[in-house]
Formats: structure tokens, C-alpha cells, sequence
């Protein structure tokens, strides 16, 4: 019998990619003042960091953040299994492996995309976290990645950059039990792009996302990059069976009502009423000694294409705000009728 067949993966329509500095407690809270059901990432947490870290500083989550993923970069299975095992007293519902990131620091270290030159690897720090819980695991990762002029010269594939190396790549993987892989639908080019130029110049390729899933129908796949809006999610998910959105989410928050009809769901907040909701969340943290500025600097997108957006912006971005002046903001916003 498949000793992982117990592990329920999580089936949700829509996820909040994991972005480092930015879907961190406060974001995720933030996200929750809007919808309370696509499926939350921490940033990407390297197992080091989990292993010598202050644990409740960098796992720790409120209750109203799950459902939540917890992301890591791992560079063995033995640092992934050490990181995977601490994190069971925290309450991830999943806990997800990161082989799409390209920056240099972590490349460096041989985590992130740099791994999908060796499947094997990543099959074995799969199964290392897969046996240190008791959460279903995913993977991350990117359609492939072009290695030349940096992984070192043993290495006889640099360039991993057909559909069928990525074929192999997820057959490999999913031989240990892995069923979900989310793909971001572009290469990453480890060797003369930077971490941004990695997620907007190597061309989007959903087509080969669409087919892995046509091929390999019993993986769940969750599809990434670039995608904007519900017409684009809705046409994703006659391909696959999910969709992860990053960067809109940051620009432009209020698209999280539209996505109540994935769930049965009409969400009808105004902007109005989450300002009242984040009112209250900065006065808790404040009381907790926490600068609110951590928590605003997250919600700069609450008026993306509006009249107050500038306005907004202003305010929130000043590292000395607090409950007090967002009190006064809603005020002004009121009145002015910007709201
Ligand atoms: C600021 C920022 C930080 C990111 N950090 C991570 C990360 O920690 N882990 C990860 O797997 N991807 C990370 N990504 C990539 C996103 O998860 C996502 O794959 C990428 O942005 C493409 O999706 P999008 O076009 O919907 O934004 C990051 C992206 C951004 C913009």
C-alpha cells in the first residue's frame, strides 16, 4: 500500500503565491479582512533558518491564516527533514517545497530552481519531508530552468528546458508520493537575469502546464505566472486544477472580493469596512509592541485604480502611522467621499 495515500492534498481553486517580504503574518491577515477562503502561503523560509531560528518569530501564524501552506528551501534531505519535523507543532495544512526560486543566494546554496538539474535530489528531500509529517507535501516549481555559465561542469544537463525534461523532472518526483505541483509557466534563467527579470522576461509557456495535466491526469497541477484576472483564472481551470496568483494580489487586494463565486460565495465588502477591519488589527499589534507600519505598508494596493489611490498611498507609506491617523484617514475618506 502507498504509505502516503493517507495525506489529503489541499484542493482550493485559488491560491496567494508565496513572495518573500510580502506574504508575511501581517499580509495574510490582511488578505483574511477580505476572503476568507484561497489558500495562504508563508515567504520562503530556507530550512536553516527553521533549524537555528527563533520559531515562533518565523513559523508561528493565527488561526484565522489557515488554510496555509508553509513554504521552504531545503538544499538536502536531511536539513529538509530536520526543518519539516520542527514545523509539526505549528498547524500548516501543507507543506510545500520551493524549486522555482533563481536568485544567486539561493542558487548559491543549491536550493530553489538550481534543483531541477537533479530530479533525483528533489525526489529524495520530497520523501525526507514527506516522512517528517503528518501534511501532505508539494512542490514549486518553475517549467525549467537554463543553468549554462553556472551549475558546476559535472552537471551533463545545464539547460532543462523542454517539455519533456520537465516531464521527467515531475515523473521522477511523483514516484515518491509528491501529487500536487504548482508550476510557474516560464524557465528561470539562473546565469544573467536578476530574481524580477526571472518573473517577466522568459515567455510564459501555459500550454505545457495545460499538458503535463492532459498526460499525467491523476497530478493535481496548480498553475502560475502572470495571471490578472477571473477571466483568465476561469480559463486556466478548464485546463488544470488550480491557479496561484502573486503580484496582482499585492497591486490590487480588492480583486480578492471576486473570487467569493470560487467558494459559493458573494463577498461584498467595501473598502470602507476593511479599513474599519484593519482599524482594529493595527490597535491589537500596537499593544503588542508591533509597528504598524509592518501591517500598512502591506495594503498600498486597497485603492489600486481609484481617485483616492494617491492619497492612500501617502498616508499609509509613512512609517509613523498608526491606529490614530488611520482613525482620521477613514474620516477624511468619508467626508471627501472617496470611498
Ligand atoms: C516579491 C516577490 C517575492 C517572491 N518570493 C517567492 C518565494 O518566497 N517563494 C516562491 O516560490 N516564489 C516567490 N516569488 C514568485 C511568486 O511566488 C510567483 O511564482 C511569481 O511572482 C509569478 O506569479 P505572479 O505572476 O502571479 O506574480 C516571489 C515573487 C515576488 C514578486
Amino acid at each position: 500500500m502507498n504509505k502516503y495515500k493517507k495525506k489529503e492534498i489541499i484542493k482550493n481553486k485559488i491560491s496567494i503565491a508565496p513572495m518573500v517580504d510580502r506574504t508575511d503574518r501581517h499580509f495574510r491577515n490582511f488578505v483574511r479582512m477580505i476572503n476568507k477562503d484561497v489558500l495562504l502561503y508563508t515567504e520562503m523560509i530556507t530550512a536553516q533558518a527553521i533549524i537555528n531560528g527563533d520559531l515562533d518569530y518565523i513559523l508561528g501564524f493565527e488561526k484565522i491564516e489557515n488554510p496555509i501552506v508553509l513554504q521552504i528551501a531545503a538544499t538536502s534531505p536531511e536539513e529538509a527533514y530536520k526543518a519539516v519535523k520542527i514545523s509539526e507543532k505549528y498547524d500548516y495544512d501543507e507543506i510545500n517545497l520551493n524549486v522555482g526560486c533563481p536568485s544567486d543566494r539561493v542558487s548559491g546554496n543549491m536550493m530553489g530552481a538550481c534543483l531541477m538539474a537533479y530530479p533525483e535530489k528533489v525526489a529524495k528531500i520530497l520523501e525526507a519531508m514527506n516522512s517528517a509529517t503528518s501534511k501532505p507535501v508539494s512542490i514549486k516549481h518553475r517549467i525549467g530552468i537554463d543553468g549554462t555559465k553556472i551549475l558546476p561542469d559535472e552537471i551533463s544537463k545545464k539547460v532543462f528546458d523542454t517539455y519533456e525534461d520537465m516531464k521527467n523532472f515531475v515523473e521522477i518526483v511523483k514516484k515518491v508520493g509528491i501529487k500536487k505541483f504548482i508550476i510557474h509557466a516560464r524557465i528561470a534563467v539562473l546565469a544573467g537575469l536578476d530574481t524580477k527579470q526571472n518573473r517577466e522576461i522568459p515567455p510564459l509557456r501555459y500550454d505545457e502546464v495545460y499538458k503535463i495535466k492532459k498526460e499525467i491526469p491523476d497530478l493535481y497541477v496548480e498553475i502560475n505566472g502572470g495571471i490578472k484576472t477571473v477571466e483568465e483564472i476561469d480559463k486556466h481551470l478548464e485546463h488544470v486544477d488550480s491557479v496561484m496568483i502573486g503580484r496582482q494580489i499585492y497591486e490590487n487586494p480588492m480583486i480578492l472580493t471576486q473570487f467569493g463565486k470560487y467558494y459559493g460565495k458573494n463577498i461584498k465588502i467595501t473598502r470602507e469596512e476593511i479599513i474599519e477591519k484593519m482599524i482594529k488589527y493595527v490597535e491589537k499589534i500596537e499593544l503588542n509592541g508591533i509597528r504598524p507600519h509592518l501591517f500598512l505598508m502591506h495594503t498600498h494596493g486597497l485603492f489600486f485604480g481609484q481617485k483616492g489611490s494617491k492619497f492612500w498611498k501617502r498616508a499609509i507609506n509613512n512609517p509613523k502611522a498608526d491606529s490614530f491617523m488611520l482613525k482620521n484617514l477613514l474620516k477624511e475618506l468619508k467626508n471627501e467621499r472617496k470611498i
